[in-house]
């Protein structure tokens, strides 16, 4: 890695004293590369696995324009043409000039259009956003949102994030059939009593180098994260007809004790805790075991 560490440290503290919806912070070039290799990567990481399951479930993009919307070096949409080809037209915007001329570099070949203010598409790409947007903007993009075809919204796997994603959930449903990761049409089960303290979320894996390279040991502690867990929130809707999902669908990490575990699932009629002894279901119980990060 070749990154400028105090710009990252910089950034760092921009993105979690909250001012980072406030002003635009990319200062240069070399900021934008130093957060691509890094906490872009990661966010990277996160979209190779919500685009595999896609890919797994058989769903496709429809054919049509792609908006990468607050693109910043333009991650999500390298992945997304990664795992479907090209597109008709490529939209990135930022309210950062230097973000989308970065991205639009990075993405090479493609025909690409750099628009601040950009109108609907028919795909949209939204890609770590939530914590930066004043109501108002939140407002402008949903009625974005609201003219696509298909979105694919990649978040953080916080509880605060999971749970903004999960009221946009419940304000688009009606528009929109649920792709994933909701293995039902209904009312999201997170909302019934009893299961305020939950979220949903998932574990995308990280590469084995995370392990082992002494700059990616740096980075973990600087940006002051674990960087065994990949934690992701994420939401596709599709107006088209969609594929069948897994009728159940795990949150988070299971909770693990000597004997048994807990598994909080997501099935059609709610949200329920499963409970797996190891007596009974050693495998698994090995398994999710093995999955548990202190
Ligand atoms: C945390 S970065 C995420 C960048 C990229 N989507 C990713 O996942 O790596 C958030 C991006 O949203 C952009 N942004 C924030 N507020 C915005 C606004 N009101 N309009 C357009 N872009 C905005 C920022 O400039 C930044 O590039």
């Amino acid at each position: 890695m070749n990154v400028d560490w105090r710009a990252l440290a910089r950034l760092r503290a921009t993105f979690l004293d909250g001012t980072a919806g406030a002003k635009d912070y990319w200062h240069s070039e070399s900021d934008l590369d130093s957060y691509d290799q890094t906490f872009g990567q990661r966010i990277r990481w996160k979209w190779d696995y919500v685009l595999a399951e896609l890919q797994r479930r058989h769903w496709s993009p429809p054919a049509g324009s792609v908006l990468d919307w607050g693109c910043g070096t333009g991650v999500a949409s390298r992945a997304f043409l990664h795992h479907f080809g090209n597109a008709d037209r490529v939209v990135l915007a930022d309210r950062s000039p230097l973000a989308m001329r970065f991205a639009a570099q990075k993405l090479g070949g493609t025909s690409v259009w750099l628009e601040a203010k950009p109108g609907p598409a028919t795909v949209m790409l939204l890609s770590h956003v939530l914590t930066e947007l004043a109501p108002s903007v939140l407002a402008e993009l949903l009625a974005l949102v609201r003219q696509a075809t298909a979105v694919v919204w990649v978040e953080p796997g916080t509880f605060a994030v999971s749970r903004q994603l999960i009221a946009l959930r419940e304000q688009l449903r009606g528009e929109f059939q649920l792709v994933a990761p909701c293995p039902h049409q209904r009312g999201c089960g997170l909302l019934a009593a009893g299961n305020e303290r939950h979220w949903c979320h998932f574990f995308a894996p990280s590469p084995p180098k995370v392990f082992t390279h002494s700059d990616w040991a740096r980075f973990g502690k600087l940006a002051g994260i674990d960087l065994r867990s990949l934690p992701v929130s994420y939401l596709v809707l599709d107006k088209r007809p969609v594929p069948s999902a897994e009728p159940v669908r795990a949150l988070g990490r299971a909770r693990v004790y000597k004997a048994h575990a807990l598994v909080l699932e997501c099935v059609p009629n709610g949200v329920r805790e499963r409970r797996v002894t190891k007596r009974e279901s050693p495998d698994l119980f090995r398994r999710l075991k093995k999955n548990k990060i202190p």
